[in-house]
């Protein structure tokens, strides 16, 4: 029988034409906005595999409603919509799509930290609301970057670009904070291990590109944002929920932080209203890291890829459980 395939999304077409060439019944959502909870449910019920997003919960009740699914393949580097561990006790492996956008995300990153430092943001704002006003020698003034130290929260793959992109440019000193450490990141960027304190207090900039778990989830709240520098930059481009967002928006209006730029926002979208958008030395973007056409094509290929094989020969090329492959009986 043929495989069904639900695509929650529309996804670029290098992906996608790569399911079509294969023997699958597709099903793909043609709306521009994301399905709702149930019909998510109603839909995926139905279907023996889902290509689905950030955006889709993928919980334990979804997951004990679409008792047919065999595999689940993540468009996305990060998957803290899905429930990992009952997906794994179900014996569903889920694939993902690392490294497609390390270089976008850290070019993200980058910018924020540049657009930041320069309140880049705030100042195209003025020229809107017709404030541009006269050139003032005293006003509106920036910090350099040259020479000031970079602190990693989660030394990954985009990490690293960022730490590169960093230390090229401005001669940035590479401090970092992990689970573990890495002895290769250290030696590619001259980069020293601390201890999150450390992290807090000796950052110019701290950028953050954990993933989204217990232990991170609002780990950068009030009592952080004060260990850190009145000078340093705050800049997120992982998760929105690894900050707190009021405590971040205290921490600028107190002068406990300098600046901050993020491309993800605790919750999202933000409110129009959320007072960071107001604030001079606040850059803010709507969660578009992945968002360049080259890393979105490569997701869209990597996510097909998952399932294309699965299908073909039991294998998941980017896994996140594999210890579920070893347990798959292969079909006959
Ligand atoms: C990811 O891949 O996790 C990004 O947040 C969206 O592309």
């Amino acid at each position: 029988m043929k495989k069904r395939i639900l695509v929650s999304r529309q996804f670029p077409d290098a992906g996608i034409s790569l399911l079509k060439k294969e023997d699958f019944l597709l099903t793909i959502w043609e709306k521009q906005r994301p399905m709702t909870q149930n019909e998510l449910i109603e839909q995926a019920k139905s279907h023996d595999a889902i290509l689905c997003t950030l955006t889709d919960r993928i919980d334990k009740h979804f997951l004990e409603q679409c008792s047919l699914l065999e595999i689940i393949s993540q468009f996305a580097v990060g998957y803290d919509n899905i429930d990992i561990d009952m997906a794994t006790r179900l014996g569903i492996p889920v694939g993902f799509t690392p490294d497609a956008m390390s270089e976008a995300t850290a070019d993200i990153a980058f910018g924020l930290m540049i657009a930041v430092a320069r309140k880049m943001f705030f100042l195209h704002k003025t020229i809107i609301k017709g404030q541009w006003g006269y050139f003032n020698p005293t006003g509106n003034l920036g910090i350099e970057l040259k020479n000031k130290t970079l602190g990693i929260f989660g030394l990954g793959r985009i990490g690293v670009k960022m730490a590169q992109r960093c230390k090229n440019a401005y001669n940035m000193d590479i401090i970092y904070h992990n689970r573990t450490r890495d002895k290769d990141a250290e030696k590619l960027l001259n980069a020293s291990y601390v201890e999150f304190d450390d992290l807090l207090s000796k950052s110019d900039v701290l950028s953050v590109h954990c993933a989204l778990t217990k232990e991170t989830k609002e780990i950068f709240n009030g009592t952080a944002f004060k260990k850190m520098k009145p000078s340093a930059i705050f800049i997120n481009t992982a998760r929105g929920p690894i900050h707190h967002e009021k405590d971040l928006a205290h921490a600028l209006q107190k002068g406990d932080i300098w600046g901050t730029g993020l491309d993800v926002t605790n919750p999202e979208p933000m409110q129009q209203d959320n007072p960071l958008l107001s604030m001079e030395n606040a850059c803010i973007l709507p969660h578009v890291g992945s968002g360049t056409i080259e890393a979105r094509n490569q997701m869209s290929v990597l996510a097909a890829t998952n399932i294309i094989q699965f299908y073909k020969n039991r294998q998941v090329p980017h896994i996140v459980n594999p210890e579920v492959l070893e347990h798959l009986i292969p079909e006959t």
